[in-house]
Parts: C-alpha cells; structure tokens; sequence
C-alpha cells in the first residue's frame, strides 16, 4: 500500500526563538510549500519561555508531526531542549545575527552531547532552507509523492548548473 499526504495535519513544524528570526526561517518555510508539505510555525523560546517549550517539545509526535525545523539565535539551546524532550527528529538551524554573526549559535547547536542528536545546519537562510530539504528528505522515506518531487528538484539545480556552465561558453571561455 502507498501511503500519501492524507491530510493537512502538519507533518513538518518549524519553530524559533524570536520573531527576529522569521526573516531566515522563512526559507525552510518556501521549500515545505514548494514539495506541497503541510506545516506549522511558532515561536517558543528554550530561556524566555521554558514550560512553553517543554510542552510544545512533548506534544509534538502526539499532534502528527514527524520532523521539527527549530531555529535559534546566540546561546542557542532551543533545538537541543526540544530533542530532549522527543524522539522525532530535530534539525537545528543556528541564526546568523548578534555579536558573533551566528557562531555562537552553530557551536550551542551542533555540539550536542552523545545521546541527544540535532542535525545542525549552516548558519543563516542557506541553512534554513537546507532544514526544509531535509525535512522532506526524512518524509520522502514514507511519502512517495514527496520523494518525486525531490528527485525533480534534484533535477532542476543539476540543470541549472548546466545552464551555468553554457553561460561561461558564451562568453568565450572554452567549457567542459
Ligand atoms: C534567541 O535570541 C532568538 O532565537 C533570537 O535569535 C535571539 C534574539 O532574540 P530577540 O532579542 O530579537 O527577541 O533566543
């Protein structure tokens, strides 16, 4: 039997801690509706609003949701707090803002002790949109629907890379 996006319960849910992290957080946003992906989005905050965060870290897998998105910036505990709390996987986005441009964010999240994994992306949009891709890529393994899409858009930036290429010919330099 194939299983498909039965429903519009949020399969992904993205969550950050400020609204001044929106900006970045956007793109893992773009590419969950870009793959047709239903998912939520909130802010919770690991310092600011701890019981918030430790519910909302709780009741995800009984809520639907298969993979949590969680962006944060500077002292950056957010996502490794919710992995903590759940065995969904996590993937963490470190913000790229503050004194330290992001690398205190990326340090706090990617340096999980052994037992709590997040999967930490770069630092900043490029980063927010990769934890879309992967996002989909976890869902791809029980959504067939979401796996053709990603093969297109494999597809698509080995076309575009192509395309590069051709350009540099154009204007003169010998190609590949
Ligand atoms: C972090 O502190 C947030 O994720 C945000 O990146 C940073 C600054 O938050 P605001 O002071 O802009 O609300 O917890």
């Amino acid at each position: 039997m194939t299983r498909d996006i039965a429903s519009e319960t949020p399969l992904v849910s993205i969550v950050m801690g400020s609204d001044s992290d929106l900006k970045q957080m956007a793109e893992s946003a773009k590419i969950l509706e870009e793959f047709e992906i239903p998912f939520e989005m909130t802010i919770s905050s690991a310092h600011r609003s701890p019981e918030r965060t430790l519910e909302y870290a709780k009741n995800a897998r009984g809520r639907g949701v298969h993979v949590i998105i969680a962006g944060a910036g500077r002292a950056a505990h957010l996502a490794g707090v919710i992995a903590a709390h759940t065995t969904l996987p996590v993937i963490g986005v470190p913000i790229d803002g503050g004194p330290l441009n992001g690398v205190d964010a990326l340090y706090a999240t990617v340096q999980m002790p052994p037992g709590i994994p997040v999967a930490t992306m770069a630092i900043g949009s490029g980063g927010a949109r990769n934890a879309g891709i992967l996002a989909a890529q976890i869902l791809a393994l029980k959504f067939p629907k979401i796996q053709s899409k990603l093969e297109v858009y494999k597809t698509a930036l080995d076309e575009g890379v192509a395309q590069k290429a051709a350009r540099l010919a154009e204007v003169g330099y010998q190609n590949y």
